[in-house]
């Protein structure tokens, strides 16, 4: 069973002045792919918001799996690629590579979203852009595709097999 942590970043959401519905929505996705999701969170914009959220989730109440959601477009608040940028130590950037490749079937603007994936010690984190639709377009990409990349990333299984 792996543990995640859903964080949502936005300056309205945390302020109350928007209801977050993406966050939610990714909590009860990863439930539905069998996460133990410890914490699903709602912070500002900020660089050091962001970056210290993370921090959290990857080094004192570890977890498997850090999803984020919002704050990657061009808006000059939108930081969480940044953040995410100096807490991973690896890149996984066929991650998003492949959601914004899979998004651009659906929307052209696909390619507005800046979300980087990456690893830092035993936790993997995603970038998804904010919006509820962007959410649900993004997390179709990823049935089973956690599964194999979290063992090996815990040390659980380290042969890769037949794929498919
Ligand atoms: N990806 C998908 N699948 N569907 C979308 O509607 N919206 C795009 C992009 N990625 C979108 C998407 C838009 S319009 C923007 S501005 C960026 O994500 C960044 O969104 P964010 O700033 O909410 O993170």
């Amino acid at each position: 069973m792996f543990k995640a942590a859903v964080i949502t970043c936005s300056d309205k959401g945390s302020k109350g002045l928007r209801e977050d519905t993406s966050g939610p929505y990714i909590k009860e996705y990863l439930q539905s792919q069998g996460f133990t999701v410890i914490a699903q969170i709602m912070i500002s914009d900020d660089l050091s918001a962001i970056e210290d959220a993370l921090l959290h989730y990857t080094d004192k109440e570890v977890v498997d799996l850090i999803i984020t959601t919002g704050g990657t477009g061009f808006s000059p608040r939108d930081n969480t690629p940044e953040a995410t940028k100096k807490v991973i130590k690896r890149d996984v950037p066929g991650i998003s590579e492949m959601l914004r490749y899979e998004s651009y079937k659906v929307t052209k603007k696909a390619y507005l979203s800046r979300g980087v994936s990456g690893i830092r010690n035993r936790t993997l984190i995603i970038n998804l852009p904010g919006s509820l639709k962007a959410v649900k377009e993004n997390l179709v990409c990823l049935d089973n595709v956690f599964d194999h990349g979290l063992k090996i990333l815990k040390h659980l299984d380290t042969d890769c097999g037949e794929t498919n």
